[in-house]
């Protein structure tokens, strides 16, 4: 397949040496049906190897690659070249402090989401079997099973953007997949803990961004509405 002239713009920093972040330009040769993440890949093995920026399993399945392409939170593997165009701006997703070029610190992220208690509580005795479920009780949670991770909606929350201390909308779907498991009985904990704090749940203002963000199409404004009338129910 015949290639094309490209120019890929990444906002560049690096802490330990730059005063502030800097448009670095590579002009390459892409085939269309690369992915951003080819590109960066390119880039780095064949132009510039002191380029930063995560990846893994290069399929959509890890979340590790989420960056802002031409201003919208993407996955640079699940992104093709002829669907950006022939200038591509790339940068590190808003909120979280930058390590280096593409790389942000998540570990506030992963707080956020350790703070919902994201795993299963149940304190009855253990069945001499597994713990069953109806398929209808397991469609009830099924799309916030999909999470990758990939901070790709929290870090595209203008909630989150003016306060790092909400918790965000990935910690909440991933509340929702636990609190919405009829087998689950840590619900009372979740909510009495992270998700009834200050910058718990109720800081979400369904702004939407998070539900366009999400590379796995999980309906995320819709998850936390579930939760929050979870609580008011639970609260009345
Ligand atoms: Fe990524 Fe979607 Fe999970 Fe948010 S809900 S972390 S956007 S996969
Ligand atoms: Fe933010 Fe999503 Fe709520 S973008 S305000 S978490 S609906
Ligand atoms: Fe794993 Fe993109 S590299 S999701």
């Amino acid at each position: 397949m015949d290639t094309v002239r490209i120019t890929v713009k990444i906002k560049r920093f690096d802490p330990e040496a730059d005063a502030r972040p800097y448009w670095a330009e590579y002009p390459v040769e892409a085939r269309p049906t690369d992915r951003v993440l080819d590109v960066l890949n390119h880039i780095k093995w064949e132009v510039d190897g002191s380029l930063s920026y995560r990846k893994s399993c290069a399929h959509g399945i890890c979340g590790s690659d989420a960056m802002l392409i031409d201003g919208v939170n993407r996955l640079a593997c699940k992104l093709l070249v002829r669907d950006v165009g022939e200038i591509i701006r790339v940068e590190p997703i808003r909120g979280l402090q930058v390590i280096k070029d593409l790389i942000v610190d998540m570990e506030p992220f992963f707080d956020s989401y350790k703070a919902v208690l994201p795993y299963f509580i149940n304190d009855d005795p253990e069945p001499a079997r597994e713990r069953l479920q109806s398929p209808e009780d397991r469609e009830i949670f099924d799309a916030t099973t999909k999470c990758i991770l990939c901070a790709a909606c929290t870090t595209s929350c203008p909630v989150f953007w003016t306060n790092e201390r909400y918790i965000g909308p990935a910690a909440i779907v991933n509340a929702h997949r636990f609190i919405f498991d009829s087998r689950d009985q840590g619900t009372a904990q979740r909510f009495a803990g992270a998700l009834g704090e200050a910058n718990g749940l109720w800081r979400c203002r369904t702004a939407y961004n998070c539900t366009e963000a999400c590379p796995r199409d999980i309906p995320v404004t819709r998850a936390i509405q579930e939760v929050k009338r979870e609580m008011l129910w639970r609260s009345a």
